[in-house]
């Protein structure tokens, strides 16, 4: 069979993808597909004329942000006909805008933390929300633009004056304690990964540098928390995905404050958002989760390529 690999992009997460982008190839590669590559650049009509030449069977899509993971790609390749990995149109799109996704988890009933979207402007003003907080572009991903307001901190006209994502930003209640992820490949959640970041090398969280620099960030998995929280957990990723129509693989993230419980009890679970282009980069976790059930890379690859659609 036939696949081309489309990566790169021009979105904010181009150098992401590009990691994607050569790692899946090489593994369909070894899984024994005819792998061609194209990096989707500036030019939409060069993408399609490309396509056009290459009749590929299936597209594997390993774009992340804008373009790639909004259901922009996903619309032209539905028109063209050609199958895809990972998610549609809409299930990318409610995805990616993270007010729509918020919408859509909170009438499924699945917790999410205390926030909304306001006028980026509004910042300027004073705290919309008690510190600590947390601002977020509502269309961005791997933690691009993302600050934590502390007490005391002087950063809100910075935000304001450097904001580059639209007039809106996403403002929600700092959840403090760990970081969880749970990776699903259609109906399974894989298994809760606990990540820590490394203080030398992130700001605090789980940054771009926590998750792309190597040692930036360590994994723990299965996660060490409370049996009814990983139940909990690998539940949510399951309903997530299917709350927002997603296909193929997507990885969960959630905060979990285990600071005002001991270790004996479950704390307080909270959906961040489900990434329906999760990385698969030498640092990702959704290649790691599925190497810890027992699938290989190539396999999760060619998992990906056997599941896709239009
Ligand atoms: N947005 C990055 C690629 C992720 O979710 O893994
Ligand atoms: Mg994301």
């Amino acid at each position: 069979r036939r696949v081309s690999v489309l990566f790169g992009g021009i979105s904010s997460e181009r150098e992401v993808s590009l990691s994607t982008g050569r790692g899946v190839a090489q593994a369909l590669r070894e899984a024994g597909y005819a792998v061609s590559e194209l990096d989707a650049g500036e030019d939409l009509r060069a993408i399609v004329s490309q396509l056009t030449d290459d009749r590929p069977d299936v597209v594997f899509n390993a774009l992340h942000g804008r373009f790639g993971e909004d259901g922009c790609i996903q619309g032209v390749l539905d028109w063209m006909g050609i199958p895809y990995t990972h998610s549609g149109v809409r299930a990318s799109a409610v995805a990616m805008d993270k007010e729509a996704a918020r919408a859509a988890f909170a009438a499924a009933g699945l917790p999410i933390a205390r926030g909304g979207a306001i006028a980026v402007e509004q910042l300027a003003d004073g705290d919309p929300l008690p510190v600590p907080y947390v601002v977020k572009p509502l269309n961005e991903g791997s933690s691009v633009g993302v600050d934590i307001v502390r007490a005391g901190s002087n950063i809100r006209d910075r935000i304001v004056r450097d904001w580059r994502f639209g007039p809106l930003a996403l403002v929600e209640e700092f959840i403090p304690g760990r970081e969880l992820t749970v990776g699903v490949m259609g109906d399974r959640a894989l298994t809760v990964t606990d990540i820590t970041p490394n203080p030398a090398l992130s700001h605090g969280f789980y940054d771009y540098e926590a998750k792309y620099a190597a040692g930036g960030s360590q994994h723990v998995l299965p996660a060490l928390v409370h049996a009814d929280t990983f139940a909990l957990a690998m539940e949510m990723a399951v309903a997530a995905h299917r709350a927002l129509g997603c296909r193929g693989a997507t990885r969960t993230d959630f905060r979990y404050d285990d600071t005002t419980h001991g270790a004996d009890r479950p704390g307080r679970l909270v959906l961040l958002e489900v990434n329906t282009q999760p990385g698969m980069t030498p640092t990702s976790l959704l290649p790691e989760q599925a190497a810890h059930v027992g699938i290989a890379f190539p396999e999760l690859c060619a998992w990906m390529v056997e599941n896709a659609a239009c």
